[in-house]
């Protein structure tokens, strides 16, 4: 395979890499070379990340008034841009394969310098972030993952509890999941700081379908010290459609 120069065509590559292969991708082998040859054509690289920022795809202030315009700004062009930049440092310094998903490193982040593990972690915690989020948001989940959602948790009702409970009990910074687990099954939880369930390091770990930012700078400017506001205000600019896109590939 040729070298691969931008996001873009690592993602066009990557949209040959088969449901299959991802999930040997997280029990450590890498996601590109387990699916050399075993590509489906599936289309979706949903579930691969790139180690650059993907530009936003709405405005600063399309989030409004559930998440304020100035937070948004800063929190993209300031905090996810940084975490990028020392993530583009350390595997400079640490002699990583930028061709393969970040997904690779996160799984084997025990390996790696500490700088590695916030910046990669970081970087991959924020393109998710974004990319779960719409001005178009809100409703509830459909289909498929509706019904993952009731057989795991009882009702989208217990699950939203959970899910804000995870959120709101994260002692200072970090952030609240849902995950698909080992056993296919939907979970919730929290990790610490830019931890994430795929780093082999987790006590919590699973494929990320959603998450949400609970770190000040995610919700300060707004809400001050109101997290639970900031919590209960994240249903309503969720892309349900995109996270059921990942659930599919993820199962
Ligand atoms: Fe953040």
């Amino acid at each position: 395979m040729k070298s691969l120069e931008n996001g873009l065509s690592r993602r066009e590559f990557l949209s040959n890499t088969s449901k299959a292969s991802f999930a040997v991708g997280l029990v450590g082998t890498g996601i590109l070379s387990a699916c050399s040859g075993d590509a489906k054509g599936d289309g979706k690289a949903i579930l691969a990340t790139s180690f650059t920022q993907t530009p936003l795809a709405y405005d600063f202030s399309a989030l409004e008034p559930n998440i304020d315009s100035l937070t948004m700004e800063i929190h993209y062009t300031k905090h996810a841009a940084g975490y990028a930049k020392n993530l583009s440092e350390a595997v400079g310094e640490e002699s990583v394969d930028t061709n393969k998903p970040l997904e690779d490193v996160l799984a084997g982040i025990s390996k790696y310098s500490t700088k590695m593990r916030n910046n990669a972690g970081g970087h991959y915690n924020h393109e998710l972030f974004w990319k779960i989020m719409s001005p178009q948001g809100g409703g509830m989940p459909e289909g498929a993952l509706a019904e993952a959602i009731n057989s795991s948790f009882g009702s989208y009702d217990a699950f939203v509890e959970q899910f804000e409970t995870a959120a709101k009990t994260r002692f200072g910074s970090g952030w609240a999941w849902l995950v698909v687990g080992e056993d296919k099954k939907l979970a919730v939880g929290s990790t610490p700081n830019q931890d994430n369930p795929l780093m082999d390091i987790s006590d919590f770990k699973g494929i990320p379908l959603m998450g949400i930012d609970v770190w000040e700078h995610a919700y300060y400017l707004n809400y001050q010290n109101r997290r639970p506001e900031y919590i209960s205000a994240f249903w309503n600019v969720l892309d349900w459609g995109i996270i059921s896109q990942r659930y599919s590939q993820a199962v």
